[in-house]
């Protein structure tokens, strides 16, 4: 197999492009997917400062790195969730990549905060993963808002839009059908949120990660036994191949025709947000969730 632009030996095959690539040729290829992707739905500039979620796993790393490549100003921000058997490997390998590559990072403990996800899990009734979600995307905001970053950034990719497309049509949900995409806009108190690996599989980006020698972190969290959306993604991988190029086509002519549908039929929601009374966070409700965790936690305690 021939790289299809420099004819040298190929490395890596893509079928959905139509192409196989050498090891330069896929890194280029990698760098022109972030840039067209930042370009064509205009997530962010060399002005941002951009905060980089950086949870040790392959996506946010190479994500970190290829920003930094292209001249973007990046700062990481990793999530110590305290859970034993996976969180300290985790900051191990952000810790260290960050310091390889001579890039800031700022760790936010939640052991520290009061808020090691353990304990939430013993405490509240609800599945962790929401909870856990919840206290990660809360501290993403309340970082980048007070420390003046212009962009937050996460390593979601294709496959994990894909994903979360086809659960929001399974459900016609449209609420979430209007909204979703690689960029949520900032306003009444929330950061700007990007997505800008929504062109590559988590296939491209591992290839990527290991081509540019990135260690990551593999143990998974012992709490997510089905990993977020493993049954969608199983499907799609199979579609994908029977259909090559169906993933990204699905994805794009939902942002062209889709979402442009949904956002014209869906009401715009009464629901007006304010600071929560404990934090300052904007919420719907007068305390914000993770305030009401922390209160949860407290009567436990008492
Ligand atoms: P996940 O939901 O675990 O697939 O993560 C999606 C994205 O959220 C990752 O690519 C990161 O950008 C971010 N993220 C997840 N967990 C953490 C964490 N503990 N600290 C910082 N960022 C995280
Ligand atoms: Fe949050 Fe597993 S990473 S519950
Ligand atoms: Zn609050």
């Amino acid at each position: 197999m021939k790289c299809r632009r420099c004819q040298a030996t190929a490395v890596v095959a893509l079928p959905s492009h139509n192409s196989a690539f050498c090891a330069p040729c896929f890194l280029d290829f990698f760098s022109r997917q972030v840039a067209r992707g930042i370009e064509t739905q205009r997530l962010m500039s060399k002005d941002d400062r951009v905060l980089v979620a950086l949870s040790g796993g392959k996506d946010s790393l190479a994500l970190m790195l290829e920003l930094s490549r292209q001249g973007y100003d990046v700062t990481g921000l990793h999530i110590d969730l305290a859970i034993p058997g996976s969180s300290r490997a985790a900051r191990t390998v952000v810790e260290r990549f960050c310091q390889t590559h001579g890039f800031r990072l700022l760790v936010k403990d939640m052991a520290a905060e009061g808020l090691p996800i353990p304990r939430v899990k013993e405490v509240l009734k609800r599945p962790i993963c929401s909870a856990c979600g919840k206290i990660k995307r809360h501290f993403f905001n309340r970082i980048a808002r007070e420390q003046g970053f212009t962009v937050l950034a996460t390593g979601h990719n294709l496959d994990d839009e894909v994903a979360r497309l086809t659960s929001n049509t399974l459900r016609w949900d449209r609420a979430y059908l209007s909204d979703q995409g690689p960029a949520l806009e900032d306003g009444g108190g929330f950061a700007r949120k990007v997505k800008p690996l929504w062109r590559l599989t988590e296939f491209e980006t591992a290839n990527y990660a290991f081509l540019m020698g990135i260690e990551n972190h593999y143990a998974p969290c012992p709490y997510s036994a089905g990993a977020s959306f493993s049954t969608l993604k199983g499907l799609w991988m199979d579609l994908e191949e029977a259909m090559p190029g169906r993933k990204m086509d699905f994805y794009q002519g939902f942002l062209e025709r889709g979402r442009p549908a949904f956002r014209a039929v869906e009401e715009v929601k009464g629901e007006s947000l304010r600071p929560c009374a404990r934090c300052g966070c904007p919420t719907s409700a007068g305390v914000c969730g993770v305030c009401r965790i922390r209160e949860a936690l407290a009567e436990k305690q008492a």
